[in-house]
């Protein structure tokens, strides 16, 4: 399908409501697995798969495999949006007559595998790999595989056979979650470095313990480890692995069991238990507020921008925003496509380039050219027809597209039919030029006006707030609807940009806590919102749900 960063991100959240509806309407089902695999399956479908849902017997089709089956609601939802079938059909999972059923079955067009027992996926996916060979097929199989199921030994014979036969046109991915159906995968069957107390969870997120790796390389296949819920990471890990030849690859994914929904995080009691139907709108809720922190390089060192590059990876930011200054439209000016392309090996995050330049439709091809995941232009030097230029030439290159408009500009007229397109919108919180401005306040009252009118027009994207914000003020910007948020004098001015973009994170984190009990008190008085914060056992969520609802008059 060959979507954008932004897009897959979108169709991922889309995926995940479906997850929630679904298993809620069922009363029962496996959210915290399907949870877990969303941006795998996200990157799977919407970037490297080859199919046709109208045609899902095609013969040249690629073919996905969960071995996993109990996460079909993970793979149900996407095969929905990705459009198998309509999404209304979700709430007919697990359902007497229903093709949804609790595991993936051929009956569903479009499923390759009944995934009910666990254990057997690989081997079903090499004898697919091994008959795409024998066919002169160009054809690749992507196999998920859960940790849980790692315990069977069939996996690990597999595992040899593939090995032995050279398996290369199959790309597997483990989702390394850490939880199956009892416990923690370390209590039942270790599979890293054996962990022994407690607090297991917290003893799994040092690194040094991750030794999944090697025993797959130990077998004789190439392996490749990333975050499992970072979009970039995944796909650029899926081009790798394609690419090897010779060997059979896996990706070891390091994944949160329910993900995205802070109740379900880590939390095993999450592996096949549906969320009650009164929490739904609150759940809906906590995935659309999902938020990404963008550093602004401009404001290190602008004789060393690598090194800046280097301590956004450091810091694990979500973006890495670029400001390009043309000394034109802005009187300063920044570096431009060239430098962007040398920093581009750097780096897979992705690069959120802004830019500040008269006359863009000259120049975004360059951009496009130099490796940027979203393009976004000022308002101010576009018209409808140039805009429109700059919006195809990205769509067609899978690059997103961005529209920012200065503190005193409104959305212009020849925007709104562009609305529905946009990955991102920028209101700017600063006259556009330099990094270290002031926060202007009236962004608040004018981020919120201009996200009701781009509700009403089908908006799907985020708005990025840029410009003067720090830790004071990324609350107030999350309440008034900002999703991304740049950071330049805030978190690169800082020493340690891994330390305040965690600090940027609890407050939108907080803030986010705050948006949701107000909903759970607006829907269910504060009854509803005594029930929210009891699903909050895993870690020191709870403590902080309480203190919010104090302050709020709620307990
Ligand atoms: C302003 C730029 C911003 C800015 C961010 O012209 O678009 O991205 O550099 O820096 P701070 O956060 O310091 O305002
Ligand atoms: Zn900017």
């Amino acid at each position: 399908m060959g979507l954008n960063y932004y897009k897959i991100k979108r169709n991922v959240l889309k995926a995940r409501k479906l997850v929630i509806q679904g298993t809620s309407a069922a009363g029962s089902g496996h959210p915290g697995g399907s949870f877990s695999m969303a941006e795998i399956l996200g990157c799977i479908f919407y970037k490297h798969l080859k199919y046709d849902p109208k045609n899902p017997t095609w013969e040249e089709r690629d073919k996905f495999i969960l071995s996993k089956g109990h996460a079909s609601p993970g793979l149900f939802s996407n095969m929905a949006v990705a459009g198998y079938f309509d999404t209304s059909q979700m709430k007919t999972l697990r359902q007497f007559g229903s093709k949804l059923q609790g595991h993936p079955d051929l009956k569903c067009p479009g499923v390759e595998f009944c995934g009910g027992s666990l254990g057997i996926g690989l081997s079903y996916s090499i004898g697919n790999a091994l008959a795409a060979k024998l066919d002169g097929k160009d054809q690749m199989i992507y196999t998920v595989m859960g940790d849980g199921e790692s315990d069977e030994g069939q996996v690990w014979e597999a595992a040899m056979a593939a090995a032995k036969y050279k398996v290369d046109n199959m790309t597997v991915i483990l989702d390394r979650n850490f939880i199956q159906q009892d416990s923690y995968t370390e209590k039942i069957m270790p599979l890293d470095e054996e962990l022994v107390g407690d607090d297991l969870t917290d003893m799994w997120k040092d690194a040094s313990r991750w030794k999944t790796g090697d025993k797959w390389r130990s077998f004789g296949w190439n392996v490749i480890d990333v975050d499992g819920h970072r979009i970039e990471q995944i796909s650029n890990a899926i081009n790798k692995a394609n690419q090897t030849k010779g060997i059979p690859s896996i990706i070891i994914a390091r994944t949160i069991k329910g993900k995205g929904v802070e109740h379900m995080e880590d939390n095993p009691q999450w592996h096949g238990k549906a969320p009650k139907p009164e929490f739904v709108p609150i759940i809906e809720q906590e995935l659309e507020s999902q938020f990404m922190i963008a550093p602004s390089i401009i404001a290190g060192d602008m004789s060393n921008l690598e090194k800046e590059v280097r301590r956004c990876e450091e810091g694990r930011a979500d973006y890495i925003h670029l400001d390009v200054m043309d000394g034109q439209f802005v009187p300063n000016t920044t570096f431009d496509h060239t430098k962007i392309k040398e920093l581009r090996p750097h780096t897979v995050i992705p690069f959120d380039t802004h830019l500040m330049i008269n006359d863009p439709v000259k120049h975004v091809g360059d951009y496009i050219d130099a490796g940027s995941d979203i393009i976004t232009v000022h308002a101010e030097v576009c018209d409808e027809s140039s805009f429109g230029e700059i919006s195809d030439m990205l769509e067609s290159n899978q690059v997103g597209i961005g529209l920012a408009i200065n503190p005193d500009t409104e959305l212009p007229e020849w925007s709104y039919k562009f609305i529905p397109l946009l990955d991102q919108i920028i209101i700017m919180s600063v006259v556009p030029g330099k990094s270290g401005q002031k926060y202007i306040l009236s962004t608040h009252e004018k981020t919120q006006r201009i996200i009701k009118q781009l509700h009403e027009n089908h908006f799907e994207g985020y708005i990025e707030a840029d410009g003067g914000v720090n830790l004071d003020n990324i609350g107030a910007c999350f309440e008034d609807g900002a999703r991304a948020f740049v950071g330049g004098s805030a978190i690169i001015g800082q020493s340690d940009v891994r330390l305040i973009i965690k600090e940027f994170r609890n407050q939108v984190l907080h803030s986010r806590r705050q948006l949701l009990i107000k909903k759970a008190h607006n829907l269910g008085g504060i009854e509803l919102v005594n029930q929210w914060i009891d699903l909050h056992v895993v870690g020191k969520k709870k403590d902080s749900l309480v203190q919010i609802a104090k302050e709020l008059g709620f307990q």
